[in-house]
């Protein structure tokens, strides 16, 4: 199996694959997604399964366009403005879950609510349509680690034995913005592509910023301090800070820190959109080279910035 490319024989036995309650990896326009029908229990127990994710965290359901969204989750007004600005796209709404809403529970954690997306990538789009299902389809790689921007980066993580559409190197290369539009006020679960800038400038207010959740406190879930971790242990320097010896440095801008050590730059331009498409890229590549350490040179937290420095934090965080 493994790695395939997508044409019209490959993607229909991938949905088919599908519907028969198999996993298949599909790229989006954020990070490869490891795909199952939302509404059968039993594949949405094999993505955990392969994931070695908490049965607490839930997952995000994919659907081809709004139509896609009746009878599973409440479109209200906000999110219908955000839809029309932003989908399809890099941004993911928790709403509440309609009455009968067909999500198998294990996908939602239980939760009156429920996480949906659509996505933009064309393969991910044939797939939806083709399996005529939801999707539901969490990062594509092993629970607390780096998530996947390539076909390989699956494989790498999840083994040779699952099915991998090969849609090339991801776009945004980071996770989608998570707004939960389900409480009293939108609130903003997890940074992406769509900044809390955007958001505000079609809701006309700032989203509020969800609590990050700590392993004993695991109500705003995926917000789990130590999250998007490669092997080697991460540190974030100051501005004017070198690597140690024997760490490898990720670097960002014009004028990195001298090193004699490995170095990966995000973008020697300085660009954040290139530095967010190549994050996870750069901690793949500086992992698979054993260092001691990986130190970060800093990143500015303005605009994208904002959700390079927040995986970068859970990067860097304290591992249980
Ligand atoms: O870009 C993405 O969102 C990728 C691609 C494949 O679409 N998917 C992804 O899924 O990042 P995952 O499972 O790695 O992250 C899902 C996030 C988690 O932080 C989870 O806690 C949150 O969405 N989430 C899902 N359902 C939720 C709910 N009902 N309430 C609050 N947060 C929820
Ligand atoms: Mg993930």
């Amino acid at each position: 199996m493994a790695i395939i490319v997508p044409s019209k024989e490959s993607l229909r036995a991938a949905a088919l694959w599908i519907r028969e309650g198999g996993l298949v990896a599909f790229p989006t326009e954020t990070v490869y997604g490891l795909g199952a029908d939302a509404t059968n229990g039993i594949a949405v127990a094999r993505i955990f399964a392969a994931k070695g994710r908490p049965r607490f965290n839930p997952l995000i359901v994919h659907v081809a366009d709004v139509a896609g969204l009746d009878g599973l989750a409440e479109v209200g007004g906000l999110a219908r403005r955000l839809a029309r600005a932003f989908w399809p796209g890099p941004l993911t709404l928790v709403l509440a879950k309609s009455r009968d809403c067909p999500v198998s529970e294990l996908a939602t954690a239980g939760l009156p609510t429920v996480a949906v997306r659509i996505p933009s990538h064309p393969v991910a789009q044939a797939l939806i349509r083709a399996a005529g299902r939801p999707i539901v389809a969490p990062s594509a790689n092993r629970s607390g680690r780096v998530s996947p921007t390539t076909a390989q980066h699956v494989v790498d993580d999840l083994g040779a034995e699952v099915m991998v559409l090969d849609g090339g190197a991801c776009r945004h290369g980071l996770e989608s913005t998570v707004l939960s539009l389900a409480g009293a006020s939108p609130t903003l679960l997890r940074a992406g592509a769509i900044t809390a800038e955007m958001i505000e400038a079609v809701l006309g207010v700032a989203p509020k910023t969800g609590e990050p959740a700590t392993p004993d406190r695991p109500s705003a879930p995926g917000q789990l301090a130590s999250h998007y971790a490669p092997n080697a242990p991460v540190r974030l320097m100051s501005a004017g800070e070198r690597p140690k010896d024997g760490e490898a440095l990720l670097a960002f801008g014009p004028e990195p820190p001298e090193t004699s050590g490995p170095r990966f730059n995000l973008s020697p331009e300085g660009d954040l959109e290139a530095a967010a498409a190549r994050l996870y890229e750069g901690l793949r590549t500086l992992d698979a080279l054993k260092p001691r350490g990986i130190a970060v040179a800093p990143v500015p937290a303005t605009g994208l910035g904002a959700a390079i420095n927040d995986r970068l934090k859970r990067a860097a965080a304290p591992r249980s």
